[in-house]
């Protein structure tokens, strides 16, 4: 599939009819969030039309069909990824919460004093700030692997690291900055025969590519669905059936539980021990929509879409002056994210710039200081892509770029 079978995705978009000041939404964030296929809203408001009721305990029709609707969710997500079991799908709110729940579950009961995390240079807060607090709490090092200024990770002193006390990797597959592809099947690999246990922060790469957490093997596996045109308040952590059974659940109440007296408690089977109180039925439905759409688009497909998105945009751009793109020499990303930085214009004036063109861009840091840092820059322009921008965005986005030239010399 090309970039022009591609085009008429954007009319499954409702947004896509809305205009800001009588110009169509340009719309390059979609590594913050994506927009949502009609399939994936009306499967929400048909589960409140038809099925509104709580899962898991009602013994009437409509409880019946929610939870059927719930669980078949879980049936097509791990498909999607491959997964030995639905058993070892958790729904989460978000990735964030998954690796929040394995930060305060799995870490305090397999980790001790002295044991060391390894991290990467180029992960995103939410794969950063739950491993600084558990450290922090346990006693624990945290040690990184560093990356170069093309973007990616430096894989040398691999060995090294891996051998003392290490007990725990985690690192993201793809960079939600640069869109470097780790090879963390390797990584992983070689982590696993130093017997450390690891996790992937699948945030930017599940979205984009096929990804099999089987081949991955990974033992814990995060991602979120709003990152996938599906709704947001629902996430995923994939665990190995084994490990998730020998877990302490993170939180605790209703459903989460086989028997309850006064004063002690048994847990549900998994995942559900995982899943206290209500959980986002609607979320996981629609969810499950999205998954149903990517699957018809393909997912080589999408990825293809994206690189050639990308390899369009930085021939495009290179007719720009001082337009530089972050980890361009790198050729194992996946082309669903372009940072750069525009002479020296700063990234909200650029955004803001490029926002009176209806043209939506993110400029900051990304939820990566540190690798903002290693890449010498408070801040980046940051233009994502996924399944509904086409060449004509990128068109736009060039044009706005030189009229943000125009107003700021
Ligand atoms: C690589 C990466 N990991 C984790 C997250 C956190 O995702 P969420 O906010 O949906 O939990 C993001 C969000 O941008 C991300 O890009």
């Amino acid at each position: 599939m090309s970039i022009s079978n591609f085009q008429d995705i954007k009319k499954d978009f409702p947004i896509f009819s809305r205009k800001i000041n009588g110009k169509n939404i340009i719309y390059l964030d979609s590594a913050a969030t994506t927009q949502k296929p009609n399939e994936v809203i009306n499967s929400i408001s048909d589960y409140y039309k038809n099925y509104n009721s709580n899962i898991h305990r009602g013994i009437y029709s409509i409880s019946i069909e929610a939870t059927e609707l719930y669980e078949n969710a879980r049936n097509t997500l791990a498909k999607f990824i491959n997964a030995n079991s639905s058993r070892e799908l958790v729904f989460t709110r978000n990735a964030t919460e998954a690796i929040n729940l394995v930060a305060n579950t799995w870490i305090p009961s397999n980790l001790k004093e002295g044991d060391s995390i390894i991290l990467t240079e180029m992960e995103h807060h939410s794969n950063l700030v739950p491993w600084q607090i558990i450290a922090k709490k346990l006693k624990l090092n945290l040690k990184f692997i560093k990356i170069q200024t093309d973007g990616s990770l430096i894989l040398d002193n691999l060995e090294e690291l891996f051998k003392e006390n290490a007990k725990f990797l985690s690192l993201t597959h793809v960079s939600n900055v640069l869109g470097t592809i780790n090879p963390i099947k390797d990584i992983i690999s070689k982590a696993h025969n130093h017997g450390i246990t690891t996790l992937v922060d699948a945030a930017q790469s599940v979205p984009h590519m096929s990804v099999d957490v089987q081949t991955i093997d990974s033992d814990f596996f995060v991602f979120s669905g709003h990152k996938m045109l599906g709704p947001s308040g629902i996430g995923v952590l994939h665990t190995k059936k084994k490990i998730l059974e020998n877990m302490e659940p993170f939180l605790y109440g209703g459903d989460m539980i086989s028997n309850v007296s006064l004063n002690d408690a048994q847990w549900n089977e998994i995942p559900w021990k995982f899943e206290a109180g209500t959980p986002n039925i609607v979320g996981a439905i629609g969810l499950g929509k999205a998954v149903d759409y990517l699957n018809n688009l393909g997912m080589s497909n999408v990825h293809k879409h994206e690189q050639e998105l990308y390899s369009y945009a930085v021939e495009k751009f290179s007719d720009l002056k001082e337009f530089k793109i972050f980890g361009l020499e790198n050729k194992n990303s996946t082309g669903c994210v372009m940072s750069f930085s525009y002479s020296d214009f700063h990234p909200h004036d650029i955004a803001s710039i490029l926002d009176g063109e209806s043209i939506a861009v993110r400029a900051g840091h990304h939820c990566a200081q540190p690798l903002m840092e290693k890449l010498g820059v408070p801040a980046t322009t940051r233009a994502s892509f996924y399944v509904y921008n086409d060449e004509s965005d990128i068109d736009k986005l060039f044009d706005g770029l030189q009229k943000v030239r125009s107003v700021l010399t």
